[in-house]
């Protein structure tokens, strides 16, 4: 492959569009800042999706957007992004967020001190936001007296902060509200970033186009071969599963092959081959979603790539 191609499967790798439960997200967010910046009213958010729905790219564009500035005499840091360490104890995520706000000393002190310079630190900083990525770690670790007491120290936190905050994390997140219902009550507005909850358009339609915005932006055009419209998006769903992330992978490896292969155009043949090679090795022949022997059902059982461990939320969700 030469340079022109590698170029044009980066760019592909960057391209971010605005589909709908992502720009419901990033304006509901920004609504949060607006709100704070002229009533100092401080409002919270939960932003709930499967892995590769964009949670983490949500974060990045805000902070792109709201960046932090280097002044002589301090740091302004409007939109405050931390994620969560996998070992998120109290004192792990005090310490993160110390160290993203520049404490030069994050892992030193108690949680009661860490818990005041962090309150300090926001407030010479100019925080605006809390954004809080991979929420669900919190749940992940410990028991319910573990997850009570972090959702605890979460709650008296953000009361002391008085700033507007956004967790973010896979749906589980949600049980570690159940078990405290202060923080709860904080985090009573939840959105999702899973695609299906228009109720005019269909998961399967609303999955194409968004297929089509991503493929108009690859150098090459797309057939949809002998499949009609409907049945590639209803094959394109079973797929991605509906996922931002699938989308783009079943395209940039269809892409990278094309290209060195030197193919004028990108065929289900191309998305089949890259469903195997870089979604499930196993997805093959009735349970590869490109196939003509396709089985027609979602790839979430057990061992499968869509397999989740949130059927309480999926069913709130669906
Ligand atoms: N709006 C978007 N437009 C185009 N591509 C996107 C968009 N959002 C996410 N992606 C792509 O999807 C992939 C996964 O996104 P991201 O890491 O944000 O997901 P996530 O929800 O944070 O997943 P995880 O829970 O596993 O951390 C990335 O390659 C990213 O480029
Ligand atoms: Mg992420």
């Amino acid at each position: 492959m030469d340079k022109s191609n590698y170029d044009a499967l980066l760019r592909f790798e960057e391209e971010n569009i605005e589909f709908p439960p992502f720009v419901r997200a990033l304006h509901a967010i920004e609504d949060q800042l607006r709100l704070f910046r002229s009533t100092g009213m401080a409002k919270h958010l939960l932003v709930l999706g499967e892995s590769g729905t964009g949670k983490s790219t949500l974060c990045r564009l805000l902070v792109q957007k709201y960046p932090r500035l280097v002044l002589p005499e301090r740091d302004v840091v409007s939109v405050l992004y931390v994620c969560v360490p996998a070992s998120a104890t109290i004192a792990a995520v005090s310490s993160e967020i110390l160290r993203v706000l520049g404490d030069p000393d994050p892992n030193s002190g108690t949680v009661q001190s860490r818990t005041l310079r962090i309150i300090t630190l926001c407030r010479a900083c100019g925080v605006e936001l809390l954004l809080v990525d991979e929420a669900q770690h919190m749940h992940d670790r410990g028991k319910h007296t573990t997850h009570y007491l972090v959702g605890d120290w979460i709650k008296r936190l953000i009361d002391e902060l008085a700033l507007p905050s956004v967790f973010l994390g896979l749906p589980r997140f949600e049980r570690l509200l159940q078990v405290n219902e202060q923080l709860r009550r904080r985090f009573s507005r939840r959105l999702w970033l899973a695609l299906g909850q228009s109720d005019e358009t269909s998961v399967e339609t609303e999955c194409l186009q968004l297929f089509i915005s991503l493929a108009a932006c690859l150098p090459i055009p797309l057939s949809y071969g002998e499949y009609g419209v409907e049945e590639f998006g209803q094959r394109l769903f079973y797929a991605s599963d509906g996922r931002v992330a699938y989308i783009k992978k079943l395209l940039q490896s269809a892409l990278a092959r094309a290209l060195s292969d030197g193919y004028d155009e990108i065929t289900p043949r191309d998305l089949q081959q890259a469903f195997t090679q870089d979604i499930w090795w196993e997805g093959v022949e009735r349970l590869n979603p490109f196939s003509t022997d396709f089985c027609f059902r979602r790839l979430d059982r057990a061992g499968e790539p869509f397999e989740t461990g949130a059927a309480i939320a999926t069913a709130t969700r669906r």
